[in-house]
């Protein structure tokens, strides 16, 4: 294990304003959500889709490192170019989700385990040759009554573990993704107590199986009332809540928190993320960063419609939400720049691309 590589790569992905974009949805979430809009649902609707993303211009000003799927990180621009080498290019660290998806637990109703550890380690090498430098594990925590148990919890932070130690001997960096879902009804203090559960059950196994947390980044959930919760919460307490639990839970030597958006809108996830930095900022030992997929892309995917001449548009959406989550990280983003940024600021021509 190289750990100085390690420990770079961790930090470059938090490093200054910048963040993560998710864009490693398997094919069947990607298909679901094309289905919604009525885009064909194609590996080449997938591929173009994916390359209007990868070549949205300046993306690489608020985005560190993009994660990619199976799919994807084989896949070209028209061009001939790989994704990999475009984003690349673009000064954004490739990475690559390496989990095969969450399955039902046995034993326990209305839970999950995810599932890839058999034969990771071969999978690691392929995806190291192919210029991945971080991966991606997602682990799903559902709540509701009785749930989630601690049969749950245990397996998949194990799982979690076992993942992050081979991402770490093959020299990948692990995101390590326990996601406490928005759905349900409970309130943001039941969030937090099993967050803080899920998240002290992590960082103990990550602790038994060797794992190096200064070469790790954190990609949790957070701290939020359900969905359908009747009481909702102010920023400042979800900030405050937010930061308060992973102050209890996660390690200092952890260089990087990059949350997940886990449904939230995109202005929501921006101006949460930007209440946590303007309060805590100088106060805490790790940086708090975003590496969201929903939250970037849904404006941008609604635009685009899978039709070539909405291309512009779409990746003038991406970079708009993109700049946001950059302003967050910097407590400088204000509901002011959804209507401030308009096309004329961003200069998208054929020739830049
Ligand atoms: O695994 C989930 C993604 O990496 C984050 O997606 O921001 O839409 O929750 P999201």
């Amino acid at each position: 294990m190289n750990s100085r590589k390690l420990i770079d790569t961790a930090r470059a992905l938090v490093a200054g304003d910048k963040g993560l974009l998710a864009m490693d949805e398997s094919n069947p979430t990607c298909n679901k959500r094309f289905a919604k809009l009525g885009i064909p649902q194609t590996e080449e609707t997938r591929r173009a889709y994916r390359e209007m993303i990868v070549t949205t211009p300046d993306l690489g000003e608020s985005i560190s490192g993009a994660i990619l799927y199976d799919e994807t990180i084989r896949q070209k621009k028209k061009d001939g170019t790989s994704f990999v080498k475009a984003i690349t290019n673009a000064g954004i660290i490739p990475g690559i989700k390496v989990d095969t998806g969450a399955k039902a637990l046995a034993g326990h109703p209305g839970e999950k385990i995810t599932e890839g550890l058999d034969g990771l380690r071969d999978r690691l090498a392929e995806y190291i040759q192919m210029g991945a430098r971080f991966a991606k594990w997602r682990a799903v925590i559902a709540i509701s009554d009785g749930i989630p148990s601690p049969g749950c919890i245990e397996s998949n932070a194990n799982a979690l573990a076992r993942y992050a130690a081979l991402c770490q001997e093959a020299g990948l960096v692990p995101l390590v993704e326990p996601e406490v879902l928005m759905n349900g009804e409970h309130t943001l203090e039941q969030c937090s107590k099993v967050t803080e559960e899920v998240l002290r059950a992590v960082f103990d196994q990550l602790y038994a199986q060797g794992v190096m947390l200064e070469g790790v980044i954190l990609k949790p959930n957070m701290v939020l009332p359900g969905l359908n919760c009747p009481k909702q919460e102010s920023l400042d307490v979800v900030a405050n809540s937010t930061v308060m639990c992973f102050l209890r839970a996660v390690p200092a030597a952890v260089p990087g928190i990059a949350f997940l958006s886990g449904g939230q809108s995109g202005e929501l996830a921006s101006a949460r993320l930007n209440a946590m930095n303007i309060r805590f900022r100088s106060r805490i030992p790790w940086a708090l960063a975003f590496s969201f997929a929903r939250a970037i892309q849904q404006p941008a995917l609604q635009i685009w419609q899978g039709q070539q001449v909405n291309v512009l548009a779409a990746q003038h959406a991406l970079y708009h939400r993109a700049t946001c989550d950059r302003a967050a990280r910097r407590g400088e983003y204000s509901a002011a720049m959804e209507v401030a940024i308009g096309p004329e600021q961003h200069h998208i021509t054929q020739a830049s691309r």
